[in-house]
Protein backbone atom coordinates (compact mmCIF):
# COMPACT_ATOMS: atom_id res chain seq x y z
CA UNK A 1 0.00 0.00 0.00
CA UNK A 2 1.27 3.70 -0.82
CA UNK A 3 -1.14 5.26 1.50
CA UNK A 4 -0.52 6.15 5.35
CA UNK A 5 -2.56 3.67 7.46
CA UNK A 6 -3.42 3.49 11.00
CA UNK A 7 -3.69 -0.11 13.24
CA UNK A 8 -5.52 0.29 16.62
CA UNK A 9 -4.90 -3.80 17.42
CA UNK A 10 -2.33 -3.21 20.11
CA UNK A 11 -4.79 -0.43 21.70
CA UNK A 12 -7.81 -2.15 22.04
CA UNK A 13 -7.49 -4.59 24.55
CA UNK A 14 -7.04 -1.68 26.80
CA UNK A 15 -10.62 0.32 25.11
CA UNK A 16 -14.25 -0.97 26.99
CA UNK A 17 -15.96 -3.50 24.74
CA UNK A 18 -12.14 -3.88 23.26
CA UNK A 19 -13.67 -1.86 20.34
CA UNK A 20 -13.73 1.83 18.97
CA UNK A 21 -17.34 1.43 17.19
CA UNK A 22 -19.39 3.45 19.81
CA UNK A 23 -17.37 6.60 19.06
CA UNK A 24 -18.95 6.15 15.36
CA UNK A 25 -22.08 8.52 16.43
CA UNK A 26 -20.08 11.34 17.53
CA UNK A 27 -16.95 11.04 15.24
CA UNK A 28 -19.61 11.33 12.45
CA UNK A 29 -21.31 14.55 13.66
CA UNK A 30 -17.82 15.94 14.12
CA UNK A 31 -17.14 15.13 10.47
CA UNK A 32 -20.45 16.68 9.71
CA UNK A 33 -19.67 20.03 11.65
CA UNK A 34 -15.94 20.50 9.86
CA UNK A 35 -16.92 19.82 6.27
CA UNK A 36 -20.09 21.80 6.81
CA UNK A 37 -18.22 24.69 8.63
CA UNK A 38 -20.85 24.44 11.30
CA UNK A 39 -18.61 23.77 14.84
CA UNK A 40 -16.87 25.88 16.81
CA UNK A 41 -14.20 27.93 15.47
CA UNK A 42 -15.23 28.01 12.27
CA UNK A 43 -13.77 31.27 10.89
CA UNK A 44 -10.73 28.84 10.53
CA UNK A 45 -11.58 26.04 8.31
CA UNK A 46 -9.59 27.29 5.24
CA UNK A 47 -6.46 24.10 5.65
CA UNK A 48 -9.24 21.59 5.10
CA UNK A 49 -9.57 22.48 1.19
CA UNK A 50 -6.07 23.94 0.98
CA UNK A 51 -4.70 20.37 -0.90
CA UNK A 52 -7.37 20.46 -3.56
CA UNK A 53 -7.84 24.21 -3.66
CA UNK A 54 -4.08 25.73 -3.90
CA UNK A 55 -3.40 27.42 -7.28
CA UNK A 56 -0.71 25.64 -9.37
CA UNK A 57 0.27 29.32 -10.28
CA UNK A 58 0.92 29.95 -6.26
CA UNK A 59 3.07 26.81 -6.16
CA UNK A 60 5.03 27.99 -9.68
CA UNK A 61 5.92 31.18 -7.96
CA UNK A 62 6.77 29.75 -4.72
CA UNK A 63 8.98 27.24 -6.78
CA UNK A 64 10.56 30.81 -8.46
CA UNK A 65 11.24 32.39 -5.27
CA UNK A 66 12.73 28.99 -4.03
CA UNK A 67 15.24 29.01 -7.16
CA UNK A 68 16.10 32.73 -7.47
CA UNK A 69 16.75 32.59 -3.48
CA UNK A 70 18.76 29.47 -3.79
CA UNK A 71 21.03 30.93 -6.76
CA UNK A 72 22.27 33.75 -4.81
CA UNK A 73 21.88 32.74 -0.74
CA UNK A 74 24.23 29.58 0.42
CA UNK A 75 22.22 29.78 3.87
CA UNK A 76 18.46 30.72 4.08
CA UNK A 77 16.98 31.89 7.57
CA UNK A 78 13.56 31.02 8.11
CA UNK A 79 12.57 33.64 10.81
CA UNK A 80 9.15 32.31 12.84
CA UNK A 81 7.99 30.70 15.96
CA UNK A 82 4.97 27.83 16.44
CA UNK A 83 3.07 27.63 13.43
CA UNK A 84 5.16 29.86 11.44
CA UNK A 85 7.90 27.42 11.99
CA UNK A 86 7.76 24.31 12.95
CA UNK A 87 6.11 22.85 10.06
CA UNK A 88 8.79 23.78 7.35
CA UNK A 89 10.74 22.33 10.02
CA UNK A 90 9.75 19.44 10.18
CA UNK A 91 9.11 18.77 6.30
CA UNK A 92 13.14 19.80 5.91
CA UNK A 93 14.48 17.65 8.30
CA UNK A 94 12.19 15.07 7.64
CA UNK A 95 13.53 15.09 3.79
CA UNK A 96 17.45 16.32 4.67
CA UNK A 97 20.36 14.06 4.57
CA UNK A 98 20.98 13.52 8.19
CA UNK A 99 23.96 15.14 8.00
CA UNK A 100 22.84 17.69 5.83
CA UNK A 101 25.09 20.76 7.11
CA UNK A 102 28.32 19.00 6.21
CA UNK A 103 27.50 17.01 3.17
CA UNK A 104 25.33 19.52 1.29
CA UNK A 105 23.23 19.43 -2.04
CA UNK A 106 25.08 21.01 -4.48
CA UNK A 107 23.00 24.31 -5.50
CA UNK A 108 20.84 23.75 -2.40
CA UNK A 109 20.69 26.72 0.86
CA UNK A 110 21.34 25.17 3.70
CA UNK A 111 17.71 26.27 5.76
CA UNK A 112 18.92 27.77 9.30
CA UNK A 113 15.78 28.68 11.88
CA UNK A 114 15.51 31.90 14.13
CA UNK A 115 12.92 34.00 15.73
CA UNK A 116 11.66 30.53 17.82
CA UNK A 117 13.93 31.90 20.80
CA UNK A 118 15.10 34.70 22.34
CA UNK A 119 18.34 33.37 23.56
CA UNK A 120 21.45 35.76 22.88
CA UNK A 121 24.27 33.16 22.03
CA UNK A 122 21.87 31.62 19.62
CA UNK A 123 21.83 34.56 17.56
CA UNK A 124 25.32 35.66 17.98
CA UNK A 125 26.45 32.46 16.65
CA UNK A 126 23.98 32.07 13.89
CA UNK A 127 25.90 36.15 13.17
CA UNK A 128 29.14 34.28 12.93
CA UNK A 129 27.52 32.13 10.69
CA UNK A 130 26.24 35.15 8.43
CA UNK A 131 29.13 37.15 8.77
CA UNK A 132 31.22 34.02 6.54
CA UNK A 133 28.32 33.32 3.80
CA UNK A 134 25.50 34.83 1.59
CA UNK A 135 22.37 34.60 2.91
CA UNK A 136 18.84 35.46 2.46
CA UNK A 137 15.87 35.83 5.21
CA UNK A 138 11.96 34.09 4.50
CA UNK A 139 10.22 36.07 7.61
CA UNK A 140 6.89 34.61 8.37
CA UNK A 141 4.29 35.91 11.02
CA UNK A 142 0.35 36.09 10.60
CA UNK A 143 -0.12 38.04 12.89
CA UNK A 144 3.21 40.37 12.08
CA UNK A 145 3.21 41.30 15.76
CA UNK A 146 4.91 38.37 17.89
CA UNK A 147 7.57 39.05 19.74
CA UNK A 148 10.37 36.40 19.19
CA UNK A 149 10.14 36.51 15.32
CA UNK A 150 10.34 40.49 15.30
CA UNK A 151 13.25 40.66 17.21
CA UNK A 152 15.12 38.42 15.17
CA UNK A 153 14.18 39.95 12.00
CA UNK A 154 15.61 43.61 13.42
CA UNK A 155 18.30 41.90 14.28
CA UNK A 156 18.82 40.02 10.91
CA UNK A 157 17.30 43.05 8.81
CA UNK A 158 20.06 45.24 9.94
CA UNK A 159 23.12 42.92 9.70
CA UNK A 160 21.69 41.81 6.05
CA UNK A 161 21.65 45.65 5.47
CA UNK A 162 24.46 46.13 6.63
CA UNK A 163 26.04 43.40 4.61
CA UNK A 164 24.54 44.19 0.91
CA UNK A 165 23.55 47.50 1.04
CA UNK A 166 19.68 48.43 1.60
CA UNK A 167 18.73 47.98 -2.19
CA UNK A 168 19.73 44.64 -2.21
CA UNK A 169 19.19 43.34 1.02
CA UNK A 170 15.60 44.27 0.20
CA UNK A 171 16.04 41.50 -2.71
CA UNK A 172 17.02 39.24 -0.23
CA UNK A 173 13.94 39.06 2.34
CA UNK A 174 10.74 37.32 1.64
CA UNK A 175 7.81 38.08 4.07
CA UNK A 176 5.06 35.58 4.85
CA UNK A 177 2.22 37.27 6.90
CA UNK A 178 -1.40 38.26 6.67
CA UNK A 179 -2.74 39.93 3.70
CA UNK A 180 -3.60 43.73 5.01
CA UNK A 181 -3.27 43.67 8.81
CA UNK A 182 0.03 43.71 11.50
CA UNK A 183 3.85 45.16 11.82
CA UNK A 184 5.08 42.85 9.08
CA UNK A 185 2.69 43.63 6.68
CA UNK A 186 3.41 47.22 6.86
CA UNK A 187 7.20 46.83 6.75
CA UNK A 188 6.84 44.66 4.14
CA UNK A 189 4.58 47.37 1.97
CA UNK A 190 6.99 50.15 3.20
CA UNK A 191 10.08 48.62 2.01
CA UNK A 192 8.89 46.63 -1.36
CA UNK A 193 9.72 43.06 -0.12
CA UNK A 194 8.40 40.58 -2.09
CA UNK A 195 5.67 38.87 -0.08
CA UNK A 196 3.33 36.23 0.13
CA UNK A 197 -0.49 36.00 1.96
CA UNK A 198 -1.10 33.94 4.72
CA UNK A 199 -5.28 33.52 4.23
CA UNK A 200 -7.18 34.58 7.13
CA UNK A 201 -8.94 31.34 7.56
CA UNK A 202 -5.59 29.45 8.44
CA UNK A 203 -4.48 29.37 12.11
CA UNK A 204 -0.69 28.62 12.43
CA UNK A 205 -0.28 25.87 13.81
CA UNK A 206 -2.13 24.35 10.19
CA UNK A 207 -0.68 26.65 8.10
CA UNK A 208 2.36 24.04 6.85
CA UNK A 209 0.51 23.76 3.68
CA UNK A 210 0.43 27.63 2.38
CA UNK A 211 3.68 29.66 1.83
CA UNK A 212 4.40 29.36 5.24
CA UNK A 213 5.57 25.67 4.71
CA UNK A 214 5.96 25.62 1.11
CA UNK A 215 8.74 28.37 0.91
CA UNK A 216 11.05 27.28 3.11
CA UNK A 217 10.54 23.20 1.97
CA UNK A 218 10.82 24.60 -1.78
CA UNK A 219 13.94 26.52 -0.81
CA UNK A 220 15.55 23.54 0.68
CA UNK A 221 15.11 21.32 -2.46
CA UNK A 222 12.04 19.59 -2.45
CA UNK A 223 9.08 18.74 -4.34
CA UNK A 224 6.05 20.98 -3.37
CA UNK A 225 3.92 19.63 -5.76
CA UNK A 226 4.41 16.17 -4.48
CA UNK A 227 3.98 16.90 -1.14
CA UNK A 228 0.89 18.90 -1.99
CA UNK A 229 -0.57 15.81 -4.58
CA UNK A 230 0.63 13.37 -1.18
CA UNK A 231 -2.01 15.78 0.91
CA UNK A 232 -4.78 15.57 -1.73
CA UNK A 233 -4.66 11.93 -1.75
CA UNK A 234 -5.45 12.40 2.23
CA UNK A 235 -7.96 14.95 1.53
CA UNK A 236 -10.20 12.88 -0.84
CA UNK A 237 -9.86 9.71 1.77
CA UNK A 238 -10.53 12.22 4.84
CA UNK A 239 -13.75 14.30 3.06
CA UNK A 240 -15.14 10.59 1.27
CA UNK A 241 -16.58 9.19 5.08
CA UNK A 242 -15.84 9.26 8.89
CA UNK A 243 -16.29 5.95 8.65
CA UNK A 244 -14.12 3.82 11.14
CA UNK A 245 -13.39 1.31 8.45
CA UNK A 246 -12.55 4.08 5.66
CA UNK A 247 -11.09 7.45 7.49
CA UNK A 248 -7.79 6.63 8.91
CA UNK A 249 -8.27 9.91 11.36
CA UNK A 250 -11.30 9.07 12.54
CA UNK A 251 -9.60 5.72 14.14
CA UNK A 252 -7.03 7.74 15.12
CA UNK A 253 -9.24 10.41 16.56
CA UNK A 254 -11.80 7.56 18.13
CA UNK A 255 -8.81 5.39 19.71
CA UNK A 256 -7.21 8.10 21.27
CA UNK A 257 -10.14 10.21 23.09
CA UNK A 258 -11.39 6.96 24.54
CA UNK A 259 -7.90 6.43 25.37
CA UNK A 260 -8.13 9.79 27.49
CA UNK A 261 -11.70 8.71 28.74
CA UNK A 262 -10.12 5.39 30.32
CA UNK A 263 -7.67 7.66 32.41
CA UNK A 264 -4.53 8.02 29.69
CA UNK A 265 -3.92 11.67 29.65
CA UNK A 266 -0.07 11.39 28.38
CA UNK A 267 0.21 10.56 24.71
CA UNK A 268 3.90 9.71 23.62
CA UNK A 269 4.56 10.18 19.95
CA UNK A 270 7.45 7.70 19.58
CA UNK A 271 9.48 7.96 16.57
CA UNK A 272 11.96 5.50 15.25
CA UNK A 273 14.04 8.09 12.86
CA UNK A 274 15.98 11.03 14.43
CA UNK A 275 14.93 12.68 10.93
CA UNK A 276 10.96 12.26 12.41
CA UNK A 277 12.37 14.42 15.49
CA UNK A 278 10.83 17.49 14.43
CA UNK A 279 7.42 15.62 13.07
CA UNK A 280 6.93 15.13 16.45
CA UNK A 281 7.69 18.78 17.65
CA UNK A 282 5.15 19.86 14.86
CA UNK A 283 2.59 17.34 16.18
CA UNK A 284 2.89 18.61 19.88
CA UNK A 285 2.05 21.93 19.01
CA UNK A 286 -0.87 21.25 16.64
CA UNK A 287 -2.40 18.80 19.22
CA UNK A 288 -1.23 20.56 22.48
CA UNK A 289 -2.28 24.23 21.52
CA UNK A 290 -5.53 22.74 19.78
CA UNK A 291 -6.99 20.11 22.44
CA UNK A 292 -5.59 21.83 25.68
CA UNK A 293 -7.73 23.84 27.07
CA UNK A 294 -11.00 24.69 29.58
CA UNK A 295 -9.38 22.05 31.72
CA UNK A 296 -8.97 19.42 28.97
CA UNK A 297 -6.86 17.26 26.60
CA UNK A 298 -4.08 14.40 26.14
CA UNK A 299 -0.56 15.98 27.05
CA UNK A 300 1.61 15.68 23.37
CA UNK A 301 5.14 13.83 24.59
CA UNK A 302 7.45 12.51 22.34
CA UNK A 303 10.28 10.46 22.21
CA UNK A 304 13.01 8.92 19.55
CA UNK A 305 13.48 4.96 19.95
CA UNK A 306 16.40 3.23 20.32
CA UNK A 307 17.91 6.85 21.76
CA UNK A 308 15.25 7.53 24.49
CA UNK A 309 14.96 3.79 25.66
CA UNK A 310 17.68 4.68 27.78
CA UNK A 311 16.47 7.93 28.81
CA UNK A 312 12.61 7.38 29.42
CA UNK A 313 12.54 3.86 28.52
CA UNK A 314 12.15 3.09 32.14
CA UNK A 315 9.29 5.45 32.61
CA UNK A 316 7.26 4.23 29.84
CA UNK A 317 7.81 0.70 30.69
CA UNK A 318 7.22 0.95 34.39
CA UNK A 319 6.10 4.31 35.92
CA UNK A 320 2.82 6.07 36.20
CA UNK A 321 0.14 4.36 34.21
CA UNK A 322 -1.25 7.15 32.56
CA UNK A 323 0.37 6.80 29.04
CA UNK A 324 -0.38 5.44 25.32
CA UNK A 325 1.72 5.21 23.03
CA UNK A 326 1.71 6.65 19.08
CA UNK A 327 3.99 4.62 16.67
CA UNK A 328 5.17 6.74 13.56
CA UNK A 329 6.41 3.86 11.77
CA UNK A 330 8.03 4.20 8.46
CA UNK A 331 7.62 1.22 6.14
CA UNK A 332 10.54 1.47 3.83
CA UNK A 333 13.93 3.16 4.63
CA UNK A 334 15.17 4.59 1.85
CA UNK A 335 18.76 3.76 2.00
CA UNK A 336 21.10 0.48 3.08
CA UNK A 337 23.41 -0.17 5.60
CA UNK A 338 24.37 -3.69 6.48
CA UNK A 339 25.81 -5.38 9.28
CA UNK A 340 29.20 -6.67 8.55
CA UNK A 341 30.01 -9.78 9.59
CA UNK A 342 33.20 -10.13 11.66
CA UNK A 343 35.56 -13.06 12.07
CA UNK A 344 36.72 -12.62 15.16
CA UNK A 345 32.89 -11.74 16.54
CA UNK A 346 34.40 -10.22 19.79
CA UNK A 347 31.18 -8.42 20.51
CA UNK A 348 29.09 -11.64 19.71
CA UNK A 349 26.78 -10.06 17.03
CA UNK A 350 27.45 -12.35 14.26
CA UNK A 351 24.33 -13.28 14.77
CA UNK A 352 22.63 -10.24 13.20
CA UNK A 353 25.78 -10.32 10.37
CA UNK A 354 24.80 -9.60 6.79
CA UNK A 355 21.25 -7.84 8.14
CA UNK A 356 19.96 -4.59 7.13
CA UNK A 357 19.77 -2.13 10.11
CA UNK A 358 16.50 -1.31 9.23
CA UNK A 359 15.73 -4.94 10.12
CA UNK A 360 17.22 -4.80 13.61
CA UNK A 361 15.67 -1.24 14.11
CA UNK A 362 12.31 -3.02 13.28
CA UNK A 363 12.94 -5.85 15.80
CA UNK A 364 13.74 -3.42 18.11
CA UNK A 365 10.19 -1.59 17.54
CA UNK A 366 8.45 -4.69 17.88
CA UNK A 367 10.39 -5.64 20.37
CA UNK A 368 9.62 -2.36 22.67
CA UNK A 369 5.65 -2.44 21.53
CA UNK A 370 4.99 -5.69 22.73
CA UNK A 371 7.12 -4.86 25.91
CA UNK A 372 5.09 -1.66 26.50
CA UNK A 373 1.73 -3.02 26.19
CA UNK A 374 2.71 -6.00 28.69
CA UNK A 375 3.71 -2.66 31.06
CA UNK A 376 -0.05 -1.50 30.15
CA UNK A 377 1.12 0.99 27.85
CA UNK A 378 -1.69 0.88 25.41
CA UNK A 379 -0.22 1.39 21.18
CA UNK A 380 -1.33 2.94 18.10
CA UNK A 381 0.84 2.66 15.04
CA UNK A 382 1.11 4.90 12.30
CA UNK A 383 2.37 3.72 9.66
CA UNK A 384 4.29 5.77 6.66
CA UNK A 385 5.18 4.07 3.93
CA UNK A 386 8.56 6.00 3.30
CA UNK A 387 9.67 8.97 4.19
CA UNK A 388 9.04 11.28 0.58
CA UNK A 389 7.65 14.46 0.10
CA UNK A 390 4.15 12.56 -0.89
CA UNK A 391 4.11 10.53 2.25
CA UNK A 392 4.65 13.31 4.24
CA UNK A 393 1.84 15.44 2.49
CA UNK A 394 -0.37 12.92 3.68
CA UNK A 395 1.03 12.96 6.89
CA UNK A 396 0.63 16.16 7.61
CA UNK A 397 -3.02 16.69 6.33
CA UNK A 398 -3.86 13.57 7.95
CA UNK A 399 -2.70 14.69 11.17
CA UNK A 400 -4.27 18.14 10.58
CA UNK A 401 -7.91 16.42 9.88
CA UNK A 402 -7.04 14.06 12.81
CA UNK A 403 -6.49 16.50 15.66
CA UNK A 404 -9.61 18.53 14.23
CA UNK A 405 -12.06 15.55 14.47
CA UNK A 406 -10.59 14.80 18.02
CA UNK A 407 -10.87 18.38 19.53
CA UNK A 408 -14.30 18.41 18.65
CA UNK A 409 -15.17 15.23 20.00
CA UNK A 410 -13.34 16.17 23.21
CA UNK A 411 -15.89 19.23 23.39
CA UNK A 412 -12.98 21.65 22.48
CA UNK A 413 -12.06 24.58 19.58
CA UNK A 414 -9.67 23.19 18.12
CA UNK A 415 -8.80 26.49 16.41
CA UNK A 416 -7.90 28.56 19.21
CA UNK A 417 -5.14 29.29 21.72
CA UNK A 418 -6.35 31.82 24.51
CA UNK A 419 -4.20 30.66 26.43
CA UNK A 420 -0.59 31.81 24.95
CA UNK A 421 -1.51 35.36 26.05
CA UNK A 422 -0.89 34.93 29.16
CA UNK A 423 3.32 34.92 28.92
CA UNK A 424 3.04 37.74 26.30
CA UNK A 425 0.97 39.87 28.41
CA UNK A 426 3.24 39.23 31.29
CA UNK A 427 6.73 39.52 29.23
CA UNK A 428 5.65 43.00 27.72
CA UNK A 429 4.88 44.35 31.65
CA UNK A 430 8.38 43.20 32.41
CA UNK A 431 9.94 44.53 29.61
CA UNK A 432 7.84 47.94 30.07
CA UNK A 433 5.81 48.34 26.71
CA UNK A 434 4.41 51.51 26.82
CA UNK A 435 0.59 50.70 28.44
CA UNK A 436 1.89 47.88 30.65
CA UNK A 437 3.10 50.25 33.01
CA UNK A 438 0.58 49.10 36.42
CA UNK A 439 1.02 45.31 35.75
CA UNK A 440 4.66 45.54 35.27
CA UNK A 441 4.54 46.81 38.91
CA UNK A 442 2.29 44.70 40.41
CA UNK A 443 4.75 41.74 38.59
CA UNK A 444 7.74 42.78 39.92
CA UNK A 445 5.97 42.60 43.45
CA UNK A 446 5.16 38.99 42.79
CA UNK A 447 8.64 38.42 42.02
CA UNK A 448 10.13 39.57 44.89
O1 LIG B 1 -0.71 28.12 15.93
C1 LIG B 1 -0.63 29.30 16.20
O2 LIG B 1 -1.52 30.09 15.90
C2 LIG B 1 0.60 29.85 16.88
O3 LIG B 1 1.50 28.85 17.21
C3 LIG B 1 1.30 30.84 15.97
O4 LIG B 1 1.65 30.19 14.78
C4 LIG B 1 2.55 31.41 16.63
O5 LIG B 1 2.20 31.99 17.85
C5 LIG B 1 3.19 32.47 15.73
O6 LIG B 1 2.28 33.46 15.42
P1 LIG B 1 2.52 34.48 14.24
O7 LIG B 1 2.55 33.73 12.96
O8 LIG B 1 1.35 35.41 14.32
O9 LIG B 1 3.83 35.18 14.52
Amino acid sequence: MNTLSVDIAKALPFLPGHSIDAMQPALSEAHEKLLSGSGKGNEFLGWLRLPSSTDNMLLASIQEDARQLAGEAEVVVVIGIGGSYLGARAAIEALQHSFSPVLKKKGDPLVVYAGENLSEDYHADLLDVLNEKSYALIVISKSGTTTEPAVAFRILKEHLEKKYGTKIARRRIIAITDASRGALKKIADDEGYRSYVIPDDVGGRYSVLTPVGLLPVAVAGFDINELMEGARQMQHLCFRSSGLSHNPASVYAAARNLLYRSGKQTEIMVTWQPQLLYVAEWWKQLFGESEGKEGKGIFPASVNFTTDLHSLGQFIQEGTRNLFETVLSVEHPAKVVQVPPDPVNGDGLNFIAGRRLSEVNRMAELGTLLAHIDGGVPNIRISMPGVTELHLGQLLYFYEFSCALSGYVLGVNPFDQPGVEAYKNNMYALLGKPGYEEEGKKLRLKLK
